[in-house]
């Protein structure tokens, strides 16, 4: 382009048009002016246009040096806007860009975060101090038979035991039942599997039962072992170990004789009151125990049921309420809020 810039110095109206619209297309600021300079310069009407069209009535020696330098000015312009058009594009970008800007390291709106129900965690933490100790979960329906909820487990019908449950029937299937407790997976576990049997048994149980102390659904865990040489010595060392874990290690405990029809003997197990340290208050009703579970020798009658050779194994039983050991450990006193999922009561845990 230099060299066309020399050549045109002895070419005045050549050079004079060139020079004026090189400095037009770079001082167009936006794509509208320069297309206004292109229009200007390179039209049909434009100064090199005509020029261009006036070279046939040239004299011949001036035609051939008048049409290449036209035409090489022409091309250089054209160049030089095309240069031009994009340089202008690309710092519209660049601006646009920067004015559109969206700063990625700005924290974004916090989406709440929900965490497990105090159920679950309780039930984890309880599942993991039973697993620690050698236990494996098993799992049965919350649908069962007459028989496995009751008959299997020494409470033939009649029995006295059958009523204090409030069980719901299945309407039009008398035998079929919400299971009342987390035992009817003893017998299940029982019938599939010989001794040793080490298992827990967690899950959601149904009694026709409401108040501040009780909900028609809640939840269990169940505890069976059998083995040869087992002992109560075993049932209590057991739930001390647990009862240690999950309300610290001065809690003591305690087991009072009871009755379930499924064990004997029977024992319901008390925990020392965590709020008073057993000298007695309002939680503990003054006795400075709290009871926490129900527990129990495996009745051999039981055995009988699952064909487990009562001369060679023993075993231990215990059933826990959830719900009543959260309540213990958090000090709440009624059950219902459980399940109320107010998300104040639920965020504290
Ligand atoms: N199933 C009993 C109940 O729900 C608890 C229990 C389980 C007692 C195992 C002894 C042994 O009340």
């Amino acid at each position: 382009m230099n060299n066309l810039t020399e050549e045109l110095k002895a070419h005045p109206g050549l050079s004079d048009i060139y020079g004026e619209a090189s400095a037009d297309v770079e001082a167009a600021a936006d794509p509208e002016s320069l297309e206004a300079v292109r229009v200007k310069h390179l039209g049909r009407k434009s100064p090199l246009l005509q020029l261009l069209r006036s070279i046939p009535k040239l004299p011949a020696e001036e035609k051939p040096v008048a049409g290449r330098l036209g035409n090489q000015v022409r091309a250089a312009l054209e160049q030089a806007l095309l240069t031009r058009k994009q340089e202008l594009e690309e710092s519209q970008l660049r601006e646009r860009l920067a004015a559109e800007q969206v700063d990625i390291t700005l924290p974004g709106e916090p989406f709440p975060r929900g965490h497990l129900h105090l159920i679950t965690q309780t039930l984890w933490e309880i599942e993991d101090i039973f697993i620690g100790l050698g236990y494996r979960i098993a799992e049965g329906p919350e649908v069962e038979t007459d028989y496995y909820n009751f008959t299997a487990l020494n409470t033939p019908e009649g029995h006295p035991a059958r009523s204090s449950h409030d069980t719901f029937f299945i309407e039009g299937h008398p035998d079929v039942l919400l299971r009342t407790h987390t035992s009817p997976v003893q017998i299940r576990v029982m019938e599939q599997e010989d001794p040793p049997v080490y298992i827990i048994a967690p899950g959601r149980v149904y009694r026709r039962d409401s108040d501040a102390t009780h909900t028609p659904m809640f939840h269990q865990l169940e505890g069976l072992a059998v083995d040869e040489n087992i002992t109560m010595a075993d049932l209590k060392g057991t739930l001390e170990v647990f009862v240690k874990s999950m309300f610290g290690a001065e809690r003591e405990i305690r087991m009072r004789p009871h009755f379930f029809p499924f064990t004997e003997p029977s024992v319901e197990i008390d925990v020392s009151c965590m709020i008073c340290e057993g000298s007695g208050c309002r939680a503990c009703k003054h006795i400075g125990w709290l009871e926490i579970l129900g527990a129990g020798m495996v009745d051999p009658n039981v055995f009988g049921f699952v064909d487990y050779d009562t001369d060679r194994v023993q075993g231990f039983a215990f059933g826990m309420g959830i719900e009543r050991i959260a309540m213990l450990k958090h000090r709440m006193t009624d059950l219902r809020m459980f399940f109320d999922n107010d998300l104040r009561f639920i965020k504290q845990f």
